[in-house]
């Protein structure tokens, strides 16, 4: 498990770099502060919907973000083995959905949901597979029932959310207790802040998100790396394994 102390130990390091987390934020997408949560909801699927979001479908198998997110799941890194209501959060073009088909049990049921209905036809088309459950939802107002899953994936959509706690607070509700969720997430660096500009989202401080997930009950069990070097680099952004208490 993940304990306070060594996340704390790290970002004492990062906050006495003023100067860089001073340029960071200037370059950050501030939209997401400046309008309210419906106006920006109706920007992101804007996005989502159009030439960008066909984009996304193509950038993610040159950035290598297919392959490294393969590598996740293929090595066990984020098990899979034993959950039979998977859900997955913001499909997008199915990028995490693809690897829940090739590696979640048999019997597994795997639920696909996005704000952008373009996006989860291009899931369709990318997954050329009648098991998953495909629906339109906003991440702050799930239709599902508490504790309904026993596995979560959320990759790269709490950014887009003014702050996590209400995104987060709606995945502990349908999580059962034991569920685990993968939760990749835009970091508060010079990357993730170019990031946050071609994909008009927000960044995370990973002590903030520490914290709030600490205040639902999603303990943080492991941080993930796709890579050794990106261990070693730190990059990547945010990737870890939460359990709910
Ligand atoms: C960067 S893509 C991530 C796709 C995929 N999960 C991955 O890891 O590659 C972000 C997706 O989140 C969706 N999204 C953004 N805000 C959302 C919300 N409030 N509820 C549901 N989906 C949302 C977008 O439409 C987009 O398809």
């Amino acid at each position: 498990m993940i304990t306070k102390t060594s996340l704390r130990r790290r970002q004492k390091k990062q906050s006495a770099r003023p100067l860089k987390n001073a340029i960071n934020k200037i370059v950050e997408n501030d939209l997401i502060r400046r309008v309210s949560y419906e106006e920006y909801r109706e920007k992101v699927r804007d996005v989502y919907d159009g030439p960008q979001g066909a984009l996304l479908a193509t950038a993610s198998l040159l950035s290598g973000h297919m392959a490294l997110g393969d590598r996740l799941l293929r090595e066990r890194k984020f098990d899979l083995r034993g959950a039979k209501q998977i859900l997955d959060v913001g499909s997008g073009a199915g990028q995490i959905a693809k690897h829940l088909l090739k590696y979640a049990d048999e019997d597994a049921h795997l639920t696909c949901f996005d704000l952008s209905f373009e996006m989860l036809r291009r899931a369709r088309n990318r997954l050329k597979s009648d098991a998953p459950r495909h629906l339109v939802a906003d991440l702050t107002r799930l239709p599902f029932a508490n504790e309904s899953f026993d596995c979560i994936t959320c990759g790269y959509v709490l950014e887009h959310l003014p702050e996590a706690r209400s995104g987060l607070a709606e995945l502990a509700r349908v999580m059962r207790p034991g569920a685990k969720m993968l939760l990749l997430a835009t970091e508060d660096s010079f990357s993730g802040a170019w990031t946050s500009r071609l994909w008009c989202c927000r960044t995370y401080n990973r002590q903030e998100l520490y914290n709030t997930c600490q205040d639902l009950g999603l303990v943080w069990n492991k941080e993930l790396w796709f890579s050794r070097m990106h261990k070693i680099f730190r990059a990547g952004g945010i990737c870890v394994e939460l359990v709910k208490a």
